[in-house]
């Protein structure tokens, strides 16, 4: 059985709601799927004061009280997250965005590998494709493998013919996350997952030191070392194109020595 959660950021139940709803009803018919659905607006999610304290020190420095470790958890513990929120001025939710902003240092030390992710956005006439596209690539940025997700259009009053067409939308999105949540877990990285990584721990590994919780949690994870985030057999292109990549960031980091700020 898969646990599913969803992170739902808006103040109404409407069309966010109904997609998340059918999307996950239609994952539950699909088989082998239990759910949850998480409303950030019964969480406390405080707005991120940008001390930074979680990026140098760690996220137990974190001056604010609120349910981000719980959060975290519950994606933790989940086989596949899915964040959903209306489009509201061409981004993301205000709720949404303060709860990506509190995930800020997940992206420096990314952790949700071998789980699925997708997002789901509801829209009034435009942007809402711009916005999954974010939100995919936040889920990216976080570890998850990443389904595409989907984009519906609700304008009030919704004929028949509208009402069909979010159906369709959303049981294509949930077949397809469906079959993701089966995939193998632990993929062989992209050309460009995989040259990402080896920039940012060439960079951590030859700027910072052991004052800095990023360089202590990659140095931990032996990612200095590793060939990628997870074991992975990687063919012979990549091989040399991340060595390539390790021995040109090393190259030119070092030009910089001292002028590194952690962001
Ligand atoms: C503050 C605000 C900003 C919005 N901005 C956009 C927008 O930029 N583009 C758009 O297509 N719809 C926009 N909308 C419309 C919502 O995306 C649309 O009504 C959506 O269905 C809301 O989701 P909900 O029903 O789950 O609340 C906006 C709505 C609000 C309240």
């Amino acid at each position: 059985m898969k646990k599913v959660t969803a992170f739902v950021g808006t103040a109404r139940k409407k069309h966010t709601y109904y997609a998340v709803h059918q999307f996950l009803d239609n994952l539950k018919s699909l088989g082998d799927v239990e759910y949850e659905i998480i409303a950030l607006t019964d969480h406390r999610v405080e707005m991120c004061r940008g001390c930074k304290n979680c990026f140098r020190k760690g996220e137990e420095f974190c001056p604010l009280k609120d349910d981000r470790d719980v959060l975290i958890e519950k994606m933790m513990t989940s086989d596949g997250v899915v964040f959903a929120t209306p489009n509201y001025s061409y981004q993301v939710s205000a709720i949404m965005k303060m709860f990506l902003d509190r995930l800020g240092f997940v992206f420096h030390r990314p952790r949700f590998f071998g789980k699925t992710f997708t997002s789901i956005v509801a829209q009034g006439i435009y942007g809402g494709s711009k916005v999954v596209k974010y939100l995919d690539f936040v889920g990216m940025g976080l570890g998850f493998n990443v389904v595409k997700g989907s984009c519906t259009t609700a304008l009030d009053p919704m004929s028949e013919k509208e009402r069909g067409k979010i159906d369709s939308i959303v049981e294509g999105h949930s077949k397809r996350f469906h079959a993701g949540l089966s995939q193998p877990p632990y993929p062989v990285p992209t050309l460009f997952k995989l040259c990402g990584f080896r920039a940012v721990r060439t960079s951590m590994r030859v700027m910072l030191d052991e004052t800095s919780r990023d360089f202590t949690y990659y140095r931990d994870k032996g990612w200095f070392e590793a060939d990628y985030f997870y074991p992975t057999r990687l063919g012979v292109l990549k091989k040399a194109t991340g060595s390539l990549v390790d021995w040109f960031t090393a190259r030119s980091v070092g030009k910089r020595d001292g002028q590194f700020e952690e962001t």
